[in-house]
């Protein structure tokens, strides 16, 4: 009997195999792929390192994929809503910019978490898909779970069973934490597609797996702070995203499938290396025209304040010790009325925007 007999999309897949993949995952393509991905990789970590501040993007970064991660999953929300959303008080009405926002909390609360034990988890799963879904769900227990596409017909019925996925699960972990063998950006491409194709929740799959990427990526030494837009890559991609996925399934295609993700890691290593230029750019020239017109406003801090999020406010520059709520107050107009900031009201607070970084974070 060949794969094909045994694999049927309207059946639950209980047969999905353990891993590692029958497979030959180290063909000549996919280990050049990884060369070129891990150097564009090493680039891009060497640059965000050497930083004077490298933690000050940080949030920009994630809300970034956060937003991309769930616009994969057809949640969708603006930048502009987004970052207001962020920094207002107000309180957030859309459920689509709540999702993204709780997704990252689940990235940092991922994050914290693997400071703490440097090992991905069933259980870190559990509790990332329950942030990011701001419920108590946890492995499914009931069946139902298939995936169709957007006419409905069905691509593909998960294992089924609580004890079969949470066996399944325990080869994913033991495969992710103890099998040193095989090349670390391989490793990550297998461990996605065999958390999709287990799909262990009734929702959120797709949004815990990709941040299982960034956390596999950081507990792996690859990037110190998983400050890349993957996401970004497969909504561009999105059709041949789903395509690999299934191939591997229906025709043990891993190669394909490994590329497709080998390609995501480089030039998505590429484009984020490219806006993190442009920004630090953007910042430098603030640094300098505000020393040049406002000198008695400048400092260090000030700038910093001004690129960390696209939005802010008085409160923001109180925190960081700028000046008192009058001082603060009069520096945000000065800024405005030079150009630098634009002020939008959102319900009775003032918000002040830097456009030059909504725009880089929005190309
Ligand atoms: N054929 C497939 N086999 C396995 N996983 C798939 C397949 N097609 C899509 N997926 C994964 O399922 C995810 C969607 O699952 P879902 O639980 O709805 O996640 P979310 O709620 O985050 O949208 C996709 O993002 C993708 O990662
Ligand atoms: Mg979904």
């Amino acid at each position: 009997m060949n794969k094909m007999d045994k694999f049927n999309r309207e059946i639950p897949y209980n047969d999905l195999p353990l891993l590692p993949p029958k497979a030959d995952i180290e063909t000549k393509s996919i280990l050049l792929k990884t060369i070129s991905a891990g150097r564009a990789l090493a680039q891009l970590n060497g640059t965000l390192l050497n930083l004077p501040n490298p933690t000050l993007f940080l949030d920009t970064i994630y809300l970034q994929e956060a937003k991309a991660s769930s616009e994969v999953e057809n949640i969708v929300t603006t930048n502009d809503e987004l970052y207001k959303s962020l920094v207002a008080d107000r309180k957030i009405e859309d459920s689509a910019t709540k999702e993204v926002l709780s997704y990252k909390e689940a990235l940092w609360l991922g994050l914290e978490q693997i400071k703490k034990k440097p090992f991905i988890t069933t259980n870190l799963c559990v509790r990332i898909v329950q942030c990011i879904k701001q419920n108590t769900a946890s492995i499914r227990n009931t069946p139902g779970t298939m995936l169709s596409n957007t006419k409905g017909g069905v691509i593909y019925t998960p294992p089924s069973g609580e004890k079969v996925i949470r066996e399944k699960l325990a080869n994913l972990e033991k495969f992710i934490n103890e099998d040193e063998t095989i090349d670390p950006l391989i490793k990550m491409a297998i461990m996605h597609y065999q958390f999709e194709a287990i799909h262990p929740f009734s929702d959120g799959n797709g949004r815990t797996g990709r941040i299982l990427l960034l956390l596999y990526l950081k507990l792996s030494d690859l990037l110190d702070a998983p400050a890349i837009y993957l996401s970004e890559y497969i909504i561009k991609n999105k059709a041949e995203y789903y395509k690999r996925l299934r191939a591997v399934t229906e025709n043990n295609d891993w190669e394909a499938y490994i590329l497709y993700m080998l390609d995501m890691i480089e030039e998505t290593s590429t484009k984020g290396l490219e806006r993190l230029k442009k920004i630090t750019l953007a910042m430098e020239t603030y640094a300098d025209e505000i020393k040049n017109n406002l000198p008695k406003i400048y400092s260090k801090d000030l700038i910093e304040i001004l690129f960390r999020l696209p939005y802010t406010k008085r409160k923001h520059l109180i925190d960081e010790n700028i000046g008192n709520l009058k001082t603060v107050g009069n520096y945000l107009i000065a800024l405005e009325k030079n150009g630098f900031l634009k002020s939008v009201k959102v319900g009775k607070e003032k918000l002040y925007l830097n456009q030059q970084l909504l725009t880089i974070l929005e190309e």
